[in-house]
């Protein structure tokens, strides 16, 4: 056991605590950035003038229009920019844009005494202010790739001889895979509040992921030095991934306006701005092969992902890294090449979501182990088990996979605790007595690799201070967005100095306090700050040591001592991850401290007349390593599970594809078009386990990651569907379910599932003509009859 996991006996880590601000939250008492504003006086309310086209040149912007509204004070345009006009770190996202990207985008920004004075301005503005040039735009991934629409570097993992290993495969199959993006929906929209103090020092309040690069790009936005300009976060109502990279534009104008005019200014986006401004979850394409032997093991994978970048590159490169680092899931595959590119299209720049690139990845194997276990006449969950990674193998990008058996034992665990079998059977009869509606269940694995792919950013910092009273206040790097990060660094720092919980206060989150942070994110909060809060109050703990001098003197009397022999009672901390290593280039090394694991079964009914369906039960078992506080760990496999089947099954993200006026535009702009899922759609029984004895020796604690991992497991309500679609047709044939598989796909899984013939050796057949958003039937083809050789 390492130093860095191994627990203290009467540790704080480990128990069952609610969410530091769970009254809070509750009793609405609980403070976010916007919630401030009411603090401050003369406060300037910001409005942005979007852009009515998907992609054109600005011919002519003038302010003037907007001047003449009551209560407009100023308009925010290039012209103003002291520094970099840029709300990004690739040089590529003018924060004040000369030639529209996408329909929606902020042209230049409105500060009014009220919001409805600054809103009044923009409309002024937008009717007679502004002229456009409209150009010709790229909308679908599809015909980015048809017009060679591309933007960053093309990525390249790979392993093997994969030309070769379809050669002498036992069974080729070719098939396409597509799949949609996802509104991050987060309650709290973004938000940005900005004030110049009487030195000139810009500080801005910010519900953003990335404190510290919220605070670059507002300083090279005013041309200032980073330490002009102090960020702070309070709370997220939800971040999501949504505010790692797009708070920063938000809190530039905010600042921008603030200096210019010496007064607070508010920028606080409407649902409708925060939809049609801000980046997603990337949305792919995937063109595959896919090589087996005849016992049903993976002999190679050879595929080309395009990820659907939008306007921008924002996160879009390491998000498509993570990609392609997570097509292997939990499956050994021993000949891969796998070639990754982003397109550029005229929409939102798409963005770190939840997952960051691995559920898409992973979506990739899991649809063709789904499409393609009907014809190599097995069940999915026995192709898929039969494909776990064994002990002392490695990943196509080289790096061993530690604690495979984690996989197993999660696997098992649910097999019994779940009663598969049993299940199985009855569902089985079930199907075999209702012509109408059909269940099924399927089990899926996740293996998700925890810390950034870019070594540098596994860094953080902590600042630990203990008052003369024994009272302790910690501030750390992370931010809070309802994950809990802040109930597991208050147990860190109680265990770590030997104090009950309630003598620790948590500070919000400020670049004055911590410096250079990585944004919260790759679900490394709490290993990265954890270990930097117990670095700090180590740090303390051995000075205090020395005072006490084995005289075991109470906390308060052995801090008052300390105070008096004039012992420093306060420590900055810092950590950063051993052993990893990576070469961007060939894309190879080891990546990632561990592998989180987990395991789900999900049942669904679905209903043949209108493809409806119901999530009857959810069991999972998941590997949170030896959980710093179990509640909250829960509730984040819950919450990410449910987010991960509302991405697969509910949230149906719409962009005006044709060629009228409104083209580029997103369609689904609310909560009225766009469904979340909600109370309703959760599953009717929902059993969460954590894995026992998972101690992890390479993180704080013993613990592991576990914010982003349980999304993944929502694959099994997507297989499940596919199941049960299926299961209106005759066995053996493969079924292709769109991607998100709302009632209208799965409707049209089982029209094809209904009118497949049967045939052998081929167990194929065209299914009826695609309709729209309808799958395409005859997509997974064998590339050649037995004896299933591929065609050069
Ligand atoms: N949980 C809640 N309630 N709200 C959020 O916004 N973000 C997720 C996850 N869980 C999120 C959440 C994402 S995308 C990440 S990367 C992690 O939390 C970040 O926090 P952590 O590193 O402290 O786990
Ligand atoms: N996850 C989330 N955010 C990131 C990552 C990652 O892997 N890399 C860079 N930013
Ligand atoms: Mo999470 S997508 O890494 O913010």
């Amino acid at each position: 056991m390492s130093a860095l996991s191994q627990r203290p006996d009467d540790a704080a880590v480990g128990l069952t605590v609610p969410h530091e601000s769970a009254a809070l939250h509750v009793t609405g008492a609980a403070l976010y950035t916007d919630d401030l504003v009411g603090r401050f006086r003369d406060v300037l309310h910001a409005h942005p003038v979007q852009a009515p086209h998907a992609h054109a040149r600005i011919s002519r912007l003038d302010p003037t229009p907007a001047l003449h509204v009551p209560g407009v004070v100023r308009i925010l345009t290039a012209a103003d920019v002291p520094g970099l006009n840029d709300s990004g770190v690739l040089g590529d996202q003018p924060l004040f844009p000369a030639e529209v990207m996408h329909h929606g985008q902020a042209v230049c920004w409105v500060l009014g005494e009220t919001l409805e004075a600054a809103r009044r301005g923009a409309e002024a503005i937008a009717a007679s202010g502004v002229d456009y040039d409209p150009l010709p735009s790229v909308i679908t991934v599809r015909e980015a790739m048809a017009a060679g629409s591309f933007q960053g570097a093309d990525r390249h993992v790979q392993r093997g001889d994969v030309e070769t290993a379809l050669h002498d495969a036992a069974q080729v199959f070719t098939g396409e895979t597509e799949f949609a993006g996802q509104e991050h929906f987060y309650l709290e929209t973004h938000a940005s509040l900005a004030v110049v103090d009487e030195s000139g020092q810009v500080f801005v309040q910010s519900s953003t992921q990335h404190p510290s690069e919220t605070q670059g790009i507002v300083a090279h936005v005013l041309g200032v030095p980073d330490h002009a300009v102090t960020v702070q976060c309070l709370r997220m109502g939800g971040g999501f991934g949504g505010k790692e990279m797009q708070p920063h534009g938000f809190a530039a104008v905010a600042a921008l306006g603030a200096t210019l005019t010496g007064r607070p200014v508010r920028v606080r986006l409407t649902r409708a701005q925060d939809v049609t401004m801000t980046g997603k979850r990337h949305g792919f394409h995937a063109a595959w092969r896919v090589g087996f032997d005849a016992e049903g093991h993976f002999t190679a994978l050879e595929a080309t992902l395009t990820s659907d970048g939008g306007w921008s590159l924002d996160l879009s490169e390491p998000v498509l890294v993570r990609a392609l680092c997570h097509v292997d899931n939990a499956y050994f595959i021993p000949n891969v090449s796998v070639r990754g590119r982003i397109a550029l299209t005229h929409k939102t720049s798409q963005t770190a979501f939840r997952g960051f690139g691995g559920p898409q990845g992973m979506l990739v194997i899991e649809d063709i182990i789904g499409r393609c276990a009907p014809q190599l006449g097995l069940e999915p969950h026995e192709l898929r088990r039969r494909n776990f990674y064994t002990a002392g193998q490695t990943t196509p990008y080289g790096q061993e996979v530690r604690h495979p058996d984690r996989l197993v034992r999660a696997w098992d665990t649910i097999a019994e605790s779940a009663e598969l079998d049993t299940r199985r059977a009855e569902i089985a009869t079930f199907n075999a007595s209702h012509a109408t509606a059909k269940r099924a269940l399927a089990v899926t694995p996740v293996k998700f690799g925890i810390s950034f792919n870019f070594t540098p950013l596994n860094q953080a910092g902590a600042l630990v201070h203990v008052y003369k009273d024994g009272s302790v206040l910690i501030n750390h790097g992370g931010t809070e967005m309802g994950q809990g990060l802040h109930t597991k660094m208050i147990q860190v720092a109680a265990t770590a100095l030997g104090v009950p919980l309630h003598r620790v206060r948590l500070a919000p989150t400020r670049t004055d306090k911590v410096p250079n942070t990585s944004a919260t994110a790759a679900s490394s909060g709490a290993d990265l700050n954890g270990g930097a809060v117990k670095d700090a109050c180590e740090q303390i703990r051995a000075r205090l040591d020395a005072v006490d001098d084995g005289a075991g003197l109470a906390w308060e009397d052995l801090v008052a001592k300390a105070y008096l022999a004039r012992v420093q009672l306060w420590a900055a901390g810092f950590y950063r991850t051993e052993g990893l290593g990576w070469d961007a280039a060939t894309m190879h090394g080891h990546p990632f401290k561990y592998f989180a694991y987990g395991v789900a079964a999900a049942e669904v009914e679905v209903d043949g007349f209108t493809g409806a369906y119901r999530t009857r039960r959810v069991d999972i078992v998941h590997d949170v390593g030896d959980s710093l506080s179990p509640v909250v760990d829960v509730g984040q496999i819950e919450g990410a599970f449910v987010q991960g089947a509302g991405w697969l099954t509910l949230e149906d993200l719409r962009w005006d594809e044709g060629d009228g006026p409104d083209r580029g535009r997103v369609t689904t702009q609310a909560a009225s078009t766009y469904k979340l899922p909600s109370l309703s759609e959760m599953p009717e029984v929902f059993n969460v386990t954590l894995l026992p004895d998972a101690h992890e020796d390479g993180a704080v604690y013993g613990s592991k990651a576990v914010g982003e991992p349980p999304l993944m497991l929502a694959f099994s309500v997507r297989e499940a569907l596919r199941q049960a679609a299926a299961a209106f047709g005759p066995p053996g044939v493969s079924i292709d379910l769109a991607s998100p598989a709302t009632p209208e796909a799965v409707y049209w899984a089982i029209e094809l599932a209904r009118s497949a013939v049967p045939a052998t050796p081929v167990p194929y057949a065209a299914g009826p003509a695609p309709r729209d958003g309808s799958p395409a039937a005859g997509d997974v083809e064998p590339v050649s009859a037995p004896p299933w050789q591929v065609q050069t």
